[in-house]
């Protein structure tokens, strides 16, 4: 081994290096291709291994020779990194400066009404047209107005009619918006017309059409002379409004404790469109509107003498209507929180802006 060979190999591995490090385009490749040239176990390395493979009195030589030509090869990897973040920097900044403000942006999604709230609010602005006061009721509510002052004793059979949540304070949840026709007779006395939109609560089995929280709309007329046919008269205009269409309707008797004579109203279940669903059990009807002319009892709960007025009261399922006009199949997707299930609401609201309160 000469001294002249050892230089002539060193300035192949420069050059060669500075070949290498032209192909180099991340730190990483770099910082490998530095230490396989100038690292321990690296070509320089093994260099530095052959010194004592040299007479004594070259030693010192060599030696500077190698250090030289690591601090050469050093400083072409070090020059080398600062060009390769640099240029990190020069593309972060460019694709910075890419940034289009005239591309059309993420458009945020955009909440709506609940379908149950978009129907209330439908009703309420008609019978609000039609001069009715709009009235709510506490959902905690007494024994006395859910069911005593509604012709309900204790110990009536009815009570069955509406599994109740007890509540440990003696009082209990709603089972209809019916408590609410007291209280507007008590506040407001006669000639009087009301709604009374709310929640109610009933022990319930859950399935596709029922649900232990729902809602309703109370609906009382009192006057002198009110009589079916205005409940009728009435009831097919509230359908027709909502649904903007004549739809068809059939009334059978139904019984409720507060009103005499009661009906049960149905439309033809749109889910289906009468053929039969789960929804309206296969019947093609759905049982929409009870109703009926109010029971004496009830008005002089109420302090008002059924020998001078009459009146007729009605219960709208609202849920129910809900589900019919946005065709939502199943009630359970309306309580879920599901944002699936209130997707034709939403796709509606978003198109019939005049459905939305000013707010
Ligand atoms: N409150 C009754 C119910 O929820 C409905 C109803 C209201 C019936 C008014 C007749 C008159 O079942």
């Amino acid at each position: 081994m000469d001294l002249d060979k050892l230089q002539n190999q060193l300035s192949t591995l420069r050059a060669e290096t500075t070949t290498a490090i032209a192909g180099v385009v991340t730190m990483d490749e770099l910082r490998r291709l530095e230490s396989q040239t100038t690292g321990k176990t690296g070509a320089l390395g093994a260099w530095m291994a052959t010194i004592k493979e040299f007479p004594p009195e070259q030693r010192g030589q060599v030696g500077k020779t190698l250090n030289q030509a690591k601090g050469e090869l050093t400083k072409l990897f070090k020059d080398a990194g600062e060009k390769i973040k640099a240029g990190a920097a020069a593309a972060e900044a460019s694709k910075a400066s890419s940034y289009d403000p005239t591309l059309p942006g993420i458009r945020p999604p955009v909440g709506s009404f609940h379908p149950v709230t978009l129907v209330q609010l439908q009703v309420e602005a008609v019978f609000q047209r039609l001069g009715f006061l709009i009235e709510t009721g506490p959902e905690m509510e007494s024994e006395h107005y859910n069911f005593e002052a509604l012709n309900i004793p204790k110990l009536h059979p009815a009570r069955d009619m509406q599994d109740t949540f007890w509540l440990t304070n003696g009082k209990l949840l709603r089972t209809h918006t019916s408590p609410v026709q007291v209280r507007a007779m008590e506040r407001h006395g006669t000639p009087l017309r009301v709604i009374a939109p709310g929640r109610c609560f009933r022990y319930e089995t859950i399935d596709a059409s029922h649900e232990n929280t729902f809602h309703q709309v109370e609906g009382l007329m009192i006057d002198r002379n009110i009589s079916i046919a205005n409940l009728i008269a009435m009831m097919k205009l509230l359908l027709r409004e909502v649904f903007s269409q004549e739809l068809s309707i059939r009334l059978r008797p139904g019984y409720f404790p507060f009103v005499e004579p009661g009906f049960e109203m149905d439309m033809s279940c749109l889910i289906c469109g009468g053929g039969g669903c789960a929804t309206c059990k296969q019947s093609g009807w759905i049982e929409i509107l009870p109703c009926g002319m109010v029971h004496p009892n009830v008005l002089r709960a109420g302090n008002i003498d059924p020998h001078e007025f009459t009146g007729f009261a009605f219960g709208l399922g609202l849920t129910r209507l809900a589900m019919m006009k946005y065709g939502v199949a199943d009630i359970r997707g309306l309580n879920s929180g599901d944002l699936r299930a209130l997707v034709p609401a939403g796709r509606i609201s978003g198109t019939t802006v005049a459905e939305k309160p000013p707010c």
